[in-house]
């Protein structure tokens, strides 16, 4: 793992934006995997504004979501497929056809786990896929305990989640209990991952993800096995980490060697 230590929100941001920007002009068709949460919402206001002043051009980009919540209608405000719209897709060139959230309605969840799977595989596989964490570790909505195998299937939420989450909601009673979510294989299947963390509530389950042993107990540990995973975090989010300071020796001395690599 890369372990990226930004100095604050901003910055964290910043670089994440050039990572996605870099991916995009390298391979004009990319497949990205993208995250909800406030922590990615810097990047995406980027992309838009990037958009807006014409240096990003989203026609040939097929974009898979992580997760949504089951039972939510499209146009319910606290739904996924209403959040990506109204912070990224309504803003630019993307095509509606190459947009991808798993459907939290359908009738027949356990298939449209194994369509949603069916569809990436089709596209090709994940490119880079940007990923933020949950305070129990989790990534995507999976939640303590999924297995590190697992593909795209259904998440039952923990209490700590959804205490997490219900502050988007009016009360706690309103969030979904259940979610669709691509499982840690599918996600350690994506060419690269960057995960983004921001904030001192995060320091534990970062300190956990990185420094403690592989473990379902944590699924974002999963990416200790990934073989290009960016774990991109501010100081307060990196605070709880015991070697930071090699990390941060690790960027300066990377830095020097960049133009070799
Ligand atoms: C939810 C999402 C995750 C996200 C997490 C953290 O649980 N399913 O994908 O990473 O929230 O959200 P935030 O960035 O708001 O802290």
């Amino acid at each position: 793992m890369d372990i990226i230590i930004a100095s604050d929100y901003e910055d964290l941001s910043d670089r994440a934006h050039r990572m996605v920007l870099t991916q995009m002009e390298e391979h004009t068709r990319t497949v990205l995997g993208l995250a909800t949460g406030s922590t990615p919402e810097g990047l995406y206001e980027r992309l838009v504004a990037d958009h807006r002043g014409e240096e990003v051009d989203f026609s040939k980009t097929i974009t898979f979501n992580l997760d949504e919540y089951v039972g939510l209608d499209p146009s319910h405000e606290q739904s996924y497929h209403y959040f990506m719209h109204e912070k990224l897709f309504d803003h630019v060139n993307i095509n509606p056809s190459n947009i991808h959230l798993p459907n939290g309605q359908a009738l027949n969840l356990t298939h449209e786990c194994e369509r949603y799977e069916a569809a990436i595989d089709r596209a090709g596989g994940i490119d880079l896929q940007v990923l933020g964490i949950g305070r129990d570790g989790h990534i995507g909505f999976n939640e303590p305990t999924t297995s590190l195998q697992s593909r795209t299937h259904i998440a039952t939420l923990t209490p700590e989640t959804v205490e997490d989450n219900a502050r988007f909601f009016d009360s706690k009673e309103d969030v979904p209990r259940f979610a669709i979510t691509m499982g840690i294989r599918t996600i350690l299947d994506a060419q690269k991952c960057i995960l983004m963390a921001s904030g001192e509530h995060k320091a534990e389950a970062v300190r956990r993800a990185v420094e403690g042993p592989v473990t379902a107990s944590v699924t974002a540990s999963a990416l200790q096995m990934h073989r290009n995973a960016i774990v991109l975090i501010d100081e307060a989010a990196a605070s709880a980490l015991e070697r930071k300071d090699y990390y941060r020796w690790i960027q300066e001395n990377k830095e020097r060697l960049a133009g070799r690599l």
